[in-house]
């Protein structure tokens, strides 16, 4: 029988890089979580889910492996993972690993043989195509960096296909060696005491290999769910999942509500849960030419509509992974609320929404205690994507200018989350005595885990509330969800349902001080938890303020 522990659990996302460093080189390390293990223990969280910490030349940090079994040397060793796993264990967390098996790095042994010739035993490890008559690429496909995903290799005259960054060929899943080998390696980790898996982009890992084009040059359009994805993600599932009862989270960027369940119906014997994207787009202009740089106002009432739908199309037929940050998200108060003169209500809120649903909440680091965007100039950021992507659209294409271009990285891009951890407001917020390898948020001085415990307006402690209240009530796990003023432009309020009771959750999502329709109702009932000092409902809402009552 398979254990659902992860239903009651809060997990907690590190990007080890950026979290904390214990010896002064100016990146984030293994012994550094170790350290910082008593923090998340007091917040509360269950599960700490690593971002790579693998061998990689860290062109895409990390999503890049070079050896699946080894930690690179940035982060420690492998005996230092083992000692993280076992400290952890020690006080009741459980650790979930990135697996990353759509790609590797092109500094991979397999690539690196394979790319010697068409027929040695590593050939079919990656996806290679001729080149058509004119020497062009074998189809339009395009990576979500930038350009084209094929590259040709002179070596062995063929191109080969990276639906990333060209340092990350994809590997391909029809060989069955190479499911094999990605089956191994992850019994390899369940023996170090890997308790779960979450995976990138596992659902781009079948191919359709009639390479039919997009409709859009260098877009991704039609390169998810490929024909063989489910047999091959079930495959996996009764290699490694279900015999070594490892939990899994599958990143789906495509995947929409109404057939989710087909990739976590615990009938079918895939996955646990998925991260799906759609609820990250509704402040995206669709189909433009510039791709996910381009704009609009937040839609809440798109945001309710999605989230509500997926609450709905699993309910009793699969289970909700619940995020609105992760390291290739922005900081969701700085992104679609308010990050300076309402920050603790702002952050407060969006979590009330969040961990109210039901599924299984996941929070990043530096959310806890409202991180927030930094603005940084384009020569200040890291992430290939947000280069690549520059590179392409502002330089090459010219459709979009320097500026535009800009302003969305400072609302949207990845580098958002991947500033050091603020631990303190001393020189590089106490991330490290060294030179940090990313530059800090400039409002460390301000917003970082000491202040924020010192404050009495403590998001952190907001959020010992939030993830205790999951702990203990089964309302949370399993009542239903009935949303509640659908189409109203500023307020997120739901019901949540089970034999016993009924609650509300509600938060006003704007600036402004509005009429509680609630209040007549809400002013009789218990208040378990609100982000207000007085801790009343009254007949308006504050801006940003949410609460839960016993309705
Ligand atoms: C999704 C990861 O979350 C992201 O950080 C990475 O760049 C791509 N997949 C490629 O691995």
């Amino acid at each position: 029988m398979r254990s659902d522990w992860w239903k009651e659990a809060v997990i907690y996302q590190i990007y080890p890089k950026s979290f904390y460093d214990s010896n002064d080189d100016g990146i984030g390390d293994l012994k550094g979580i170790i350290e910082k293990l008593p923090y998340l223990v007091d917040l509360g969280v269950d599960a700490l889910w690593l971002s790579p910490v693998y061998l990689s030349p860290q062109i895409d940090n990390g999503y890049d492996i070079a050896d699946y079994r080894k930690i690179d040397p940035i982060f420690g060793d492998n005996e230092d993972l083992y000692a993280l796993i076992a400290a952890a264990h020690d006080k009741g967390l459980k650790i979930i690993m990135d697996f990353v098996a759509n790609h590797t790095s092109d500094q991979h042994l397999w690539f690196q043989e394979s790319r010697k010739s068409k027929d040695n035993f590593f050939s079919d490890f990656y996806i290679w195509q001729d080149a058509k008559p004119d020497g062009s690429p074998p189809n339009n496909w395009g990576s979500s960096f930038g350009g084209s995903a094929w590259t040709f290799d002179e070596r062995r005259k063929q191109y080969y296909l990276h639906y990333y960054a060209k340092e990350q060929p994809d590997l391909n899943w029809e060989n069955p060696f190479v499911r094999e080998y990605i089956y191994d390696m992850m019994r390899f980790w369940k023996a170090k005491g890997v308790d779960g898996w979450r995976m990138d982009v596992i659902t781009s890992i079948s191919k359709d290999w009639q390479f039919p084009d997009n409709p859009r040059s260098n877009t991704t359009e039609n390169q998810q769910n490929g024909p063989r994805m489910h047999e091959f993600i079930h495959e996996l599932n009764q290699a490694v999942l279900a015999p070594f009862d490892m939990m899994s989270v599958g990143e789906s960027p495509a995947a929409k509500a109404h057939d989710a369940y087909t990739l976590v119906d615990p009938k079918r014997e895939e996955l646990d849960m998925i991260f799906t994207f759609e609820h990250m787009h509704i402040d995206r202009k669709k189909g433009d030419v510039n791709g996910r740089w381009v704009l609009k106002k937040r839609d809440l009432v798109a945001l309710k509509e999605i989230l509500s739908n997926w609450q709905h199309e699993l309910k009793d037929k699969g289970w909700n992974a619940l995020y609105f940050e992760n390291h290739d998200r922005a900081r969701v108060i700085s992104r679609w609320g308010n990050d300076t003169n309402h920050r603790y209500e702002c952050a407060t809120a969006f979590a009330t929404v969040l961990h109210g649903l039901q599924g299984t909440p996941f929070i990043y680091q530096g959310e806890e205690i409202g991180m927030t965007n930094a603005d940084f100039e384009i020569t200040d950021y890291e992430d290939i994507e947000l280069l690549g992507n520059y590179d392409y659209y502002v330089k090459q294409q010219q459709t979009i200018s320097h500026e535009d271009f800009l302003q969305a990285a400072h609302k949207v891009s990845r580098d958002n989350a991947r500033t050091p951890m603020q631990w303190t407001a001393e020189k590089n917020a106490g991330f490290t005595k060294g030179v940090p390898w990313f530059k800090l948020n400039p409002a460390y001085s301000k917003i970082n885990v000491a202040n924020d415990l010192k404050s009495d307006h403590s998001i952190y402690r907001y959020y010992q509330k939030l993830i205790a209240l999951r702990h203990n009530e089964t309302i949370l796990k399993e009542g239903t969800y009935e949303l509640l003023l659908p189409t109203d432009e500023q307020i997120f309020a739901y019901l949540r349902k089970d034999n016993q009771k009924q609650w509300r959750i509600v938060a006003n999502l704007s600036e402004n001080t509005i009429e509680n329709p609630f209040a007549a109702s809400d002013q009789k009932a218990q208040v378990i938890l609100s982000n207000q000092k007085n801790q009343l409902v009254s007949d308006y809402l504050q801006p940003y303020e949410a609460y839960i009552v016993e309705a």
